[in-house]
């Protein structure tokens, strides 16, 4: 959002900025939905609705995820919320207090650390690896797990890594939640953007392994190109969802009416626009990949979901050049009007993230400016002959 900012100042001022920090699909929200919003708009249904969502909206929900994943949910266990985000910071709030520690894995979207502080618990970080393709693995979470344990956050697809967690490897942490009761949070907001028919059934290990632990976090946002509607959900056992509801009853109250009846549209409608998005997507990952790699110091691995490139640019900093990704954000936006947003954001210092959520044109000319600007600033390294 920082990065956004600051594009969006530059452009005021008249500057042609690429801008590859936006965390959010580019395409417009598909008609059908838009159609529902002028419908709801029309009908005047503009009123308050209860706290949690309308009844529609929440079967919607407990449709999709019974057609996606087969799991059953009723509308007690789901909350729509003002995005992903206020499902996540709900259920924060609803489960973790002050002595709770909360594992997550790093590199990580920096809000899910900041909400468990915000509910006064302490988030424990696990790493992993980018040579393990950033792989989310079970044993780092285990080892991590202390009597004070109290949850729990895996976010798969995983921005900014673009990994995805194996199911196997998400049934051993449910089993481990499960046996010392132990809070499952499941970040999904990426659930439909998964490049490669990959098994990905979160919902239904945690169903099988420890359903009464686990909350579902999903999101409108990036699945239907509506980050500016604001609208998520979260789904979960009826005491944390009631629980949720109180915190959204005393806060914020229902996600905007006529959001709702748009994402029931989303939710219900064609399937269509969300596959034709991901086609393209997956063509301006490939290229992006194949322009950016042709220089050896911008090493990364395709990502199996979201819309990042991650990138090690390590060989690009030095102590007398760039030293870290910041001054590498900071130098590129100044030098070639890039905006990308520096791996220290998701605790990741050595790396950058490249948002591909543009146009393909944007994408070659960004990625042309990008490495005209690590072959001027690259360090030259010693070679040894032999
Ligand atoms: C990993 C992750 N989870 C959740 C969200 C929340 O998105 P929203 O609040 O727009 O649904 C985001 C947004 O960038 C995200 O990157």
């Amino acid at each position: 959002m920082k990065v956004t900012a600051s594009v969006d100042k530059m452009r005021r001022a008249g500057i042609d900025v690429i801008d590859f920090g936006a965390g959010e699909p580019d395409f417009p929200t598909p008609d059908p939905i838009k159609a529902a919003a002028h419908t709801a708009i029309d009908q005047n249904f503009s009123k308050y609705t209860p706290v949690g969502g309308i009844a529609e909206l929440k079967r919607a929900i407990c449709d999709r995820y019974r057609a996606d994943y087969g799991v059953d949910y009723s509308e007690s266990e789901v909350i729509v919320t003002a995005g992903g985000k206020q499902a996540l910071y709900n259920t924060a709030l609803a489960l973790f207090g002050p002595g709770d520690e909360v594992i997550t894995h790093a590199p990580y979207w920096p809000t899910l650390t900041e909400q468990v502080k915000l509910a006064e618990a302490t988030p424990i970080v696990v790493r992993t690896r980018p040579e393990d393709g950033f792989a989310i693995r079970a044993r780092t979470f285990v080892d991590a797990v202390t009597p004070r344990t109290r949850g729990i956050i895996v976010n798969s697809p995983c921005n900014p890594t673009g990994a995805l967690i194996s199911e196997s490897e998400f049934a051993a942490i449910a089993v481990a939640a499960a046996r010392q009761s132990i809070w499952l949070v499941v970040d999904l907001c990426y659930e439909h953007l998964i490049y490669d028919p990959t098994p990905h059934n979160l919902p239904a290990v945690a169903a099988r392994t420890c359903r009464d632990l686990t909350v579902l976090c999903g999101s409108a946002s990036k699945a239907y190109a509506m980050t500016g509607w604001r609208c998520g959900w979260a789904i979960g056992p009826s005491p944390v969802i009631a629980a949720s509801s109180a915190i959204q009853g005393h806060s914020t109250s229902n996600a905007s009416s006529i959001t709702q009846k748009a994402v029931v549209t989303a939710l219900t409608g064609s399937q269509a626009p969300v596959k034709a998005m991901l086609d393209e997507y997956r063509k301006r990952r490939d290229h992006l990949y194949d322009w950016l790699t042709v220089d050896p110091r911008v090493r990364c691995r395709k990502p199996d979901g979201a819309f990042y490139l991650f990138i090690d640019v390590s060989d690009v900093l030095s102590p007398d050049g760039l030293p870290t990704t910041t001054a590498f954000a900071e130098v590129l936006l100044e030098e070639e009007k890039v905006a990308l947003t520096q791996g220290e954001a998701f605790d990741a210092p050595g790396f950058i993230r490249i948002s591909y959520a543009t146009s393909m044109e944007n994408l070659r000319e960004g990625s042309a400016r990008l490495l005209k600007f690590v072959a001027r600033h690259a360090p030259v390294r010693a070679t040894v002959s032999k």
